[in-house]
């Protein structure tokens, strides 16, 4: 089964504070936008893979985000728990135009009805 992901304009980058997060609904789940000191953006399911704590609350460093609950580190680009600890949640593709507006990929499965 392929996946068609469709960008959807959701934010500007002024919108999320510099190594903050602002959290995004879709019909599928909340979405956590992660802005980084060095102003790349990346979004994650915004629940950890540990005990579904809202990332979107943890701290960024560097590309990663510590959870406010547990502190265990996620990766900001692939959603994986990083040392010790396993899991992972959802990543999304992003982009960001010239302007600063940031577009999220919302997966679509090829075929299915708009
Ligand atoms: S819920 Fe995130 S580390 Fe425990």
């Amino acid at each position: 089964m392929t996946f068609q992901p469709t960008f959807t304009l959701v934010c500007h980058i002024d919108d999320i504070p510099a190594r903050g997060a602002r959290r995004i609904y879709t019909s599928a789940f909340e979405v956590a936008l992660f802005r980084t000191s060095d102003n790349r953006i990346f979004a994650l399911k915004n629940e950890c893979p540990h005990k579904h704590a809202a990332l979107s609350e943890g701290i960024v460093h560097g590309h990663s985000v510590a959870c406010p609950l547990h502190n265990w580190v996620i990766d900001l680009k692939t959603g994986t728990a990083q040392g010790a600890n396993e899991g992972c949640t959802p990543a999304l593709e992003t982009k960001t135009d010239e302007k600063g507006n940031i577009y999220l990929a919302i997966p679509k499965e090829e075929g299915a009805a708009a």
